[in-house]
């Protein structure tokens, strides 16, 4: 796929900093002075490279803590190589000199790996400023107790952005986006390796939980055919509206509320 292994690290480098920026971009649209500067960070689902926590670090961010279900990230020649010549090119480009290398950057990372976000309870609560995930919540086994996790550990007034994919991701090479919408949930048990919550259903989880949605940008699929698709549809995925079925991906930026408002009871789950 990639010539070389230049190649390779330009794509990598190109793709987090895309995700970078439009983090920041949804960030500034409602406070257009925000930093991450002195903050810390939580990011859910990492992957397999640094480089985003890279990037948060060389922003000015105090810590970033990864939570992954599996070990994905390696220290190995490659990656290190990768971090390096990103911090270089940074440092020239941005004229900064808080850091050298990677060095000392990785000291500000911490990695939990073999960790599962709705399982995880090594941090104290109320105590991160900002957490994200990229492509992670339509993987989660339980999206309401991440979301629960996820208003646990961050700060009153902090702030959570994530980007969803709500595609089919086994047929998605055939552009069958909703394809997997018709196997009975037992079938998909064994098969699917993502969890098939529709968009209605994230926001009325995150509304249960009391926070104020900031920003919402929803992608919707081209074609108009829904209705007719959506007659070969598991049941519980007919009952919604063909708008609801028709969004295939979306970010979210939501903020905690400052005031000590009571939070949704744990097992208020009814939607
Ligand atoms: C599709 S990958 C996305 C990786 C990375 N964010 C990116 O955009 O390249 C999904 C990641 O979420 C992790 N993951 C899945 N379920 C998780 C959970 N319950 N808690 C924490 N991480 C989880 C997977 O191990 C994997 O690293």
């Amino acid at each position: 796929m990639y010539n070389n292994i230049e190649e390779l690290i330009k794509s990598k480098i190109i793709r987090n900093q895309k995700i970078y920026n439009s983090i920041i971009n949804s960030l500034r649209k409602y406070d257009k002075n925000y930093s991450f500067k002195d903050k810390k960070i939580l990011e859910i689902g990492p992957g397999k490279s640094l480089l985003l926590a890279i990037i948060f670090i060389l922003k000015g961010a105090k810590k970033v803590y990864l939570v992954d279900k599996y070990k994905k990230i390696f220290d190995n020649s490659i990656n290190l190589m990768l971090y390096n010549l990103f911090i270089k090119y940074y440092i020239t480009r941005h004229n900064s000199h808080n850091f050298t290398d990677f060095d000392s950057i990785k000291k500000k990372i911490i990695y939990f790996s073999k960790n599962a976000i709705e399982n995880f309870n090594i941090l104290r609560k109320e105590t991160i400023d900002f957490i994200f995930s990229n492509a992670v919540l339509e993987h989660v086994y339980n999206l309401k107790l991440t979301i629960e996790k996820i208003n646990l550990l961050l700060k009153k007034g902090g702030i959570t952005y994530h980007q969803v994919d709500l595609k089919d991701h086994v047929h998605i090479r055939d552009k069958c986006y909703l394809d997997f919408l018709k196997y009975p949930e037992k079938y998909w048990r064994f098969i699917g390796d993502t969890n098939r919550i529709r968009y209605s259903q994230y926001l009325k989880i995150f509304k249960k939980f009391n926070f104020d949605l900031l920003e919402i940008n929803s992608r919707k699929l081209k074609s108009k055919g829904i209705s007719i698709i959506k007659k070969d549809f598991n049941k519980e995925f007919q009952k919604l509206s063909d708008e609801d079925l028709s969004i295939i991906s979306f970010n979210i930026l939501a903020k905690k509320p400052n005031s000590g408002e009571v939070i949704a009871k744990k097992y208020y789950w009814n939607l």
